[in-house]
């Protein structure tokens, strides 16, 4: 089993260049069943979450060159329709697999997606997915953990408001409404910078989409979609990721090639603590700098506070002056790096959907287990700046999001490595 060993200390000194993102990635690369031309992805990250919805839609006749995967590129082609079944055990390695449903209904008009079942961080259900593609008129069975389903006169569009903002329910229905008869309007949907990529994507490949105020969509079905190549955004969490981790112990680090659109939202309650970060063009300049006041942060829907960094920045606030509080809305069981980080000195009290953050000295190097993607990467952040060596075990989840983490921290001068 791979672990990683940090010896913690070293400020960090250089430059770091943000890869592509994942949760753009995976929903995008779902579409090209969408279409029987080719789909050409670049800046596309070198993730297992990546291999493994290649793995998903090659067993449902997409046929993907990945030859090009180490230059981030990925040629995808759905030439196949006689497979429609997501088996369990691939599914069940990567939730965003339900992502394939809506485009197998739109094409196919069936499909069989296993249930992907909870993760670490909570239930995950795909009620509002399922509702959804319902009032474009699908049927839906459940059967031994799969969805079954099927739309024997093909999608009618709709008028629909989702019930509660979920990114992969709105990129389940935005794709296939895409290929639906008329028109549908679809309010109150998740507008992270992933899901507009989403949606840039699929209107380079002929879909009739428009955004009709701040979360209502309009999207005119086609009969058919065609090929396209597309740039994939790159990933805002792994730069704002860095950015902390330059904050807790930089002497200088630059955070290349980020789309500062996408983080400002975070970036403008950074500057407000007058922490030492600086933006010019597609970069970021941090240097170490401390928390002074105490920071309340409730996690939500972007454009607020995103819950995929809510580990991230607890780190940053424990290594704060004052006490600090983060409240995590999106889900039910997102604090289990809390106990992780306690146990390399840090002072986190848990009371339900509250984090209390004390200010701790510092961080003292332990052994400690990852849990989730986010999760895991809270310790590598401690990691770097605890005293003594730290061992992080279960570095999987870690490598289901962050591109070469241990290489791109080395160039920065970080005491970091894999080991068998
Ligand atoms: C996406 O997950 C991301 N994953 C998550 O990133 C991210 O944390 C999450 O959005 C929130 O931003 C991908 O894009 C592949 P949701 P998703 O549907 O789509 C509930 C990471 O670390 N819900 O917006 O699954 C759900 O339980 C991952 O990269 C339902 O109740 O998130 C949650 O409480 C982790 N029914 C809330 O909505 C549904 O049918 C938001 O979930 C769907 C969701």
């Amino acid at each position: 089993m791979e672990k990683i060993i940090i010896n913690g200390g070293l400020s960090l000194n250089g430059s770091i260049h943000i890869s592509g993102s994942k949760n753009a990635a995976l929903p995008i690369m779902a579409s090209c069943i969408l279409t029987d031309d080719e789909l050409q992805l670049s800046n596309v990250p070198n993730l297992n979450d990546i291999l493994t919805m290649s793995k998903v839609l090659s067993s449902l006749g997409v046929k993907v060159n990945e030859e090009d995967i180490s230059d981030n590129k990925i040629t995808l082609q759905y030439f196949d329709s006689s497979k429609s079944i997501a088996e369990y055990d691939l599914v069940r390695k990567m939730r965003a697999s339900i992502l394939v449903l809506g485009p197998l209904l739109a094409r196919k008009r069936e499909a069989t997606v296993s249930l992907p079942g909870g993760c670490a961080i909570g239930a995950r259900p795909v009620d509002i997915h399922i509702n959804a593609l319902q009032n474009l008129g699908a049927e839906f069975t459940l059967d031994q953990g799969y969805i079954k389903c099927k739309a024997s006169k093909g999608l009618v569009g709709c008028r629909i408001e989702l019930p509660k903002i979920s990114v992969g329910a709105s990129e389940s229905i935005i794709m296939a409404a895409t290929l639906a008869q008329g028109e549908s309007e679809i309010k109150n949907i998740a507008i992270e910078p992933e899901v507009i990529d989403l949606i840039d994507c699929l209107k380079l490949m002929g879909a009739t989409i428009e955004m009709n105020g701040e979360r209502t969509i309009m999207i005119q079905g086609v009969d058919q979609l065609h090929g396209a190549s597309h740039v994939i955004i790159p990933d805002r969490i792994e730069t704002l990721t860095y950015t902390i981790a330059g904050l807790m112990n930089a002497e200088n680090l630059l955070i290349k090639g980020i789309n500062v659109k996408h983080v400002k939202n975070v970036l403008d309650i950074l500057h407000k603590l007058n922490l030492d970060l600086s933006v010019v063009d597609n970069e970021i300049s941090t240097k170490k700098s401390f928390i002074e006041e105490g920071l309340e942060i409730d996690t939500c829907e972007y454009p607020g506070f995103p819950t995929d960094l809510q580990a991230q920045i607890m780190v940053l606030m424990s290594l704060g002056k004052k006490k600090s509080v983060i409240r995590e809305n999106i889900f039910e069981n997102r604090f289990m790096h809390v106990p992780e980080l306690n146990r390399m000195g840090a002072n986190i009290e848990i009371s339900g959907a509250k984090a209390i953050i004390h200010p701790c000295e510092n961080f003292f190097g332990a052994q400690v287990m990852a849990t989730d993607l986010r999760a895991s990467v809270s310790l590598v952040l401690a990691g770097l700046v605890a005293k003594g060596e730290t061992q992080l075990n279960r570095i999987y989840h870690l490598d289901r999001g962050y591109e070469r983490i241990e290489r791109k921290l080395q160039t920065c001068g970080a005491d970091i490595k894999r080991v068998q």
